[in-house]
């Protein structure tokens, strides 16, 4: 694990951005694994700005998403679709046709999840899988388990992760309870991958991701068992280690 400590959330968002746009420089027709949430926001508005000025080019790269919760249509606002496009996908020249999202409205659970694996697979698997860090140590929606899962799968949200989206949605019932999500398989599976953390009330997990038993009681400390792993984090994020 390569770790980098990082003033704040603007160094951090740069210094992730810059290692995206290497994968794109390196490899124009890379497989970009790509996360929601608020973390990577700043990393995304700096990609933009990578593209508006000329310095990168996504029209041939290719990308797939950790996750989408189940039952969200692609233009509801707080569906993970909705999300990428308005904070990405919009703003640069990555092709329709190359970025996948597991579909929320898939009729058939176990049918969807197959799909996904097979988008994954036919893609050839992620170069650089970019990834957030939810409180209780979930990646994409790989909530605390008794096991790792392998591929795509339907999960049923943590009461903590029903309540962190709280603030995104109006009412309880309109907040997703579940979502599909891409295995720790599939994660493990990419060349590379950087996780991005910040902000204190982070700290305590990412300690326990770093430095504690590798576990699906905290599902990214499986993390420490891969061979190419960046961490960027906050100085607030890493203050307990
Ligand atoms: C959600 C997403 C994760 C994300 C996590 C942390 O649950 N499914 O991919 O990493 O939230 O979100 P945030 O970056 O807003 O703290």
């Amino acid at each position: 694990m390569r770790i980098y400590k990082v003033k704040d959330y603007k160094e951090m968002s740069r210094k992730a951005a810059n290692i995206i746009a290497a994968q794109v420089i390196l490899k124009p027709d890379c497989v970009l694994g790509l996360a929601t949430g608020s973390t990577p926001e700043g990393i995304y508005e700096e990609l933009i700005e990578g593209y508006q000025k000329g310095d990168l080019d996504f029209s041939a790269v290719r990308s797939v998403n950790l996750d989408e919760y189940k039952g969200l249509a692609p233009d509801n606002n707080q569906s993970y679709r909705y999300y990428m496009r308005t904070k990405l996908f919009d703003h640069i020249n990555i092709k329709a046709e190359n970025y996948y999202l597991p579909d929320g409205m898939a009729k058939d659970d176990q049918e969807e999840c197959t799909r996904y694996d097979n988008v994954i697979r036919t893609l050839n698997g992620v170069d650089l899988q970019l990834l957030g860090l939810g409180l209780n140590g979930h990646v994409g929606f790989n909530e605390p388990a008794d096991h790792f899962a392998k591929g795509t799968h339907l999960v049923k949200l943590a009461e903590s992760t029903i309540e962190a989206n709280s603030r995104f949605f109006e009412s309880y019932d309109d907040i997703p309870k579940y979502a599909y999500t891409m295995g720790i398989l599939s994660i493990m599976k990419a060349r590379k991958i950087l996780l991005v953390v910040n902000g204190a009330k982070k700290a305590q997990i990412l300690k326990e991701v770093i430095q504690g038993p590798i576990t699906p009681r905290v599902p990214a400390s499986v993390l420490q068992l891969h061979r190419d792993v960046t961490i960027i984090a906050d100085e607030e994020a890493l203050s307990l280690l």
